[in-house]
């Protein structure tokens, strides 16, 4: 059976208002320039799964307002026939943009916190894709019926934003299978779950280029939290380090984690950063059709170099993104990348 991902999130329109400087307390500015873009970390994942060449259906919501976005959704190629419409407004971002780059955002959850009627796994699911744009017991709900459907379908959640310290520890982590976070979500994370019980004791990097980054020792002590969960931290501008237990063990480990931490730096870049909104998102859409695409080889349990294969790709592909504007139109397809 072919892999088929189902992501369970948020869909918004992203209003840019280009402006000459952030609006102060009281005061009325215009604005030169008024962009939309159809945006949300759940349709903008979907998506990168999409064009990762991945099959992807995308459970949400939109009000009447968001009609285009989901044409949009469609014609990227994911499967939209499970977003409802519902009475009230799109999610929205409305983003003030300055000329010189800084930006100040208000985010409105609108439909994305409208009750969704799907609350099974639709059958067929092999990977299920979670953030935390929509309500958490939502995604709770979706996790835990990935764990009753079926104790082969794979779990990744990228907790973003943050959800509280309360619901962290709530977590069921035994449920989750991939971890993807930035190095600033790791932190918090081993903040709110260790709980102020002592760090332990940081193996030596058995790769060089890795030992130097300060996301190591964050990871090691996040690992030591949640021993058995695979954890992708994506670290900008520096690349991607991970750390997963779930490796076939065919060499000796050098250290006491439970396997070797991988490590790849960004690509260099052919032009200038210009927009790095959505890289994350592109980033762990391949990340997804890369776990999808080894489960269609039949690999069972992965090898060291199926993850440095499908990371590889993943940083190739957020590279691309952050060189154009936009989120979703910036995610690059699989067949342009080099
Ligand atoms: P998030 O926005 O979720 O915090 P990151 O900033 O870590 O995500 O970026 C995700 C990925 O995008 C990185 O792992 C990297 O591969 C790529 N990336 C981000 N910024 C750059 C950059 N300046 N140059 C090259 N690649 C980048
Ligand atoms: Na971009």
């Amino acid at each position: 059976m072919a892999s088929r991902c189902i992501v369970r999130g948020s869909i918004n329109v992203d209003e840019f208002f280009h402006v000459k400087h952030i609006v102060y307390p009281g005061e009325t500015i215009s604005s030169h320039e008024l962009s939309k873009r159809a945006g949300g970390k759940g349709a903008n994942q979907a998506v990168a799964v999409a064009k990762a060449g991945a099959s992807v259906v995308l459970v949400g919501s939109v009000g009447e307002d968001g009609f285009w976005v989901v044409e949009y959704l469609k014609d990227s190629g994911v499967d939209v026939s499970d977003i409802q419409t519902v009475s009230e407004s799109t999610g929205r971002a409305v983003i003030q943009l300055t000329d010189d780059g800084q930006n100040s955002i208000i985010l409105f959850k609108g439909a994305n916190y409208s009750t969704h009627p799907k609350k099974s796994i639709p059958s067929g699911a092999t990977h299920i894709l979670l953030q935390n744009e929509i309500p958490f017991n939502d995604t709770l709900a979706y996790l835990n019926a990935a764990a009753e459907a079926s104790l082969s379908t794979v779990t990744i959640f990228n907790p973003s934003p943050m959800p509280s310290n309360v619901e962290i520890k709530a977590f069921p982590w035994d449920k989750l299978a991939w971890l993807v976070v930035n190095e600033g979500e790791a932190s918090n994370l081993y903040q709110a779950l260790s709980n102020g019980t002592p760090d332990i004791p940081v193996p030596d990097c058995s790769e060089l280029a890795c030992a130097n980054l300060s996301a190591y020792p964050t990871l090691v002590q996040l690992s030591s939290q949640i021993p058995k969960i695979n954890i992708v931290c994506t670290l900008g501008a520096a690349g991607v380090l991970a750390l997963i237990p779930s490796l076939r063990k065919t060499t000796q480990v050098s250290s006491s984690l439970h396997s070797d931490p991988i490590f790849l730096p960004a690509v260099k870049l052919k032009n200038s950063v210009v927009d790095t909104t959505g890289a994350g998102d592109c980033f762990t859409g391949y990340l997804v059709a890369g776990l999808m695409e080894m489960h269609d080889k039949g690999a069972k349990v992965l090898q060291r170099q199926d993850v440095i294969y499908i990371l590889k790709r993943c940083v190739q592909a957020a590279g691309m993104c952050v060189e154009k504007r936009g989120a979703m139109e910036s995610i690059p397809l699989a067949r342009d990348i080099v």
